[in-house]
């Protein structure tokens, strides 16, 4: 098993306007502030009550050779939302890396038809392949079991809101973290950003055959923030403010992995949060949650559960990604000024 943080801080530039995002060591806890004060000033073109056109005429790139519905949707919708356009491919088979192009040659061609791109690849590190190839700026929107930065970032912004809802904040919360932590790609990107916020304890759990790469103990360590295995599902949410749960990245399996791995029933649901959980629990998820039987993934059944907030996870990722865009592409300090009735 691999000991290896996957994707570790590196010397990239801070995300700002030109730049690409590829990682989310690229921020700090003023860049989050801007962000989510940028994203919290669009909810209203979210909602549809405002329109905002600050990217009238720019063209997004969207390039997704792995299969998504949120994050590409929501990046494309986020786009056009702003008054852009979108040109796009998705899989390997409709793009002409199916007759062998290379990533930098397919990555310098889509950038002179765009403003920006929005990147997703099965390989760690390919997405910052891209961007080294790319005249714009490209967004990391998953590479292999890498990194996620935007997701992470939607995550804050929710775990923020529904924290505060609840005279709390991230800094001294209980995040229990439940599922595939050895292949998850969300946990990664989230373990490193919360190392921004003082006082948090992490509370981990994972089949062992998933269990969380021991270089992500050390990071967290390493930024003053505590981090414990532990043997169940039941330990690890018992004190917990927040519960982020994952699926299996089945697709991410070796054959050695789906030998080692037996798992059946749910990784949570309503009977083990009534009986284990605090009442005021929030319960989180990326999506999407594998549906079905045995999949060992938050059940169905939790749909009715006060703190489920998976579904405004969802709809904040479009705000937080128009607040990518917005900052990417030097339009920010724009936005309330071009807000419109709709
Ligand atoms: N959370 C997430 O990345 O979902 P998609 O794979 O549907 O984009």
């Amino acid at each position: 098993m691999s000991t290896e943080v996957t994707n570790p801080p590196s010397a990239l530039p801070p995300f700002d306007t030109g730049q690409h995002l590829l990682s989310v060591s690229q921020l700090d806890r003023a860049a989050l502030t801007r962000l989510f004060a940028v994203a919290e000033s669009l909810r209203p073109v979210g909602e549809g009550r405002m329109v905002c056109r600050i990217l009238e005429g720019a063209v997004l790139g969207s390039l997704f050779f792995e299969p998504s519905t949120r994050t590409r949707l929501s990046f494309e919708s986020a786009f056009r939302r702003l008054g852009g356009s979108v040109v796009s491919t998705t899989g390997f088979t409709f793009s002409s890396m199916a007759k062998g192009e290379s990533i930098h040659d397919t990555a310098r061609v889509v950038s002179g038809y765009s403003d920006a791109m929005v990147v997703r690849h099965p390989d760690t590190g390919s997405v910052a392949q891209f961007a080294q190839a790319s005249v714009v700026p490209v967004i990391n929107a998953g590479d292999g079991s890498g990194e996620h930065p935007s997701q992470s970032l939607l995550d804050l912004f929710t775990m923020r809101e529904e924290l505060s809802s609840r005279d709390k904040s991230i800094d001294g919360a209980t995040i229990a973290v439940l599922g595939d932590l050895r292949y998850g790609r969300t946990v990664h990107s989230l373990l490193q950003i919360l190392g921004l916020y003082d006082n948090v304890s992490f509370r981990v759990f994972g089949p062992p055959a998933l269990a969380l790469p021991s270089g992500f103990f050390d990071l967290v360590a390493s930024t003053g923030n505590r981090i414990v295995e532990c043997d169940s599902v039941d330990e690890a949410i018992a004190p917990a403010d927040v519960i982020y749960c994952t699926r299996v990245q089945k697709e991410r399996l070796s054959e050695e992995d789906e030998q080692a791995v037996h798992l059946h029933g749910d990784l949570l649901n309503t009977a083990i949060l009534q009986e284990h959980a605090s009442p005021d629990a929030i319960v989180m998820h990326p999506l999407p949650r594998d549906s079905r039987h045995n999949s060992f993934d938050l059940s169905p059944d939790v749909d009715g559960f006060p703190g489920l907030a998976i579904f405004r996870q969802t709809d904040n990722g479009l705000l937080v990604r128009m607040a990518i865009f917005s900052i990417a592409l030097g339009v920010a300090d724009r936005v309330a000024d071009e807000l419109r009735p709709a």
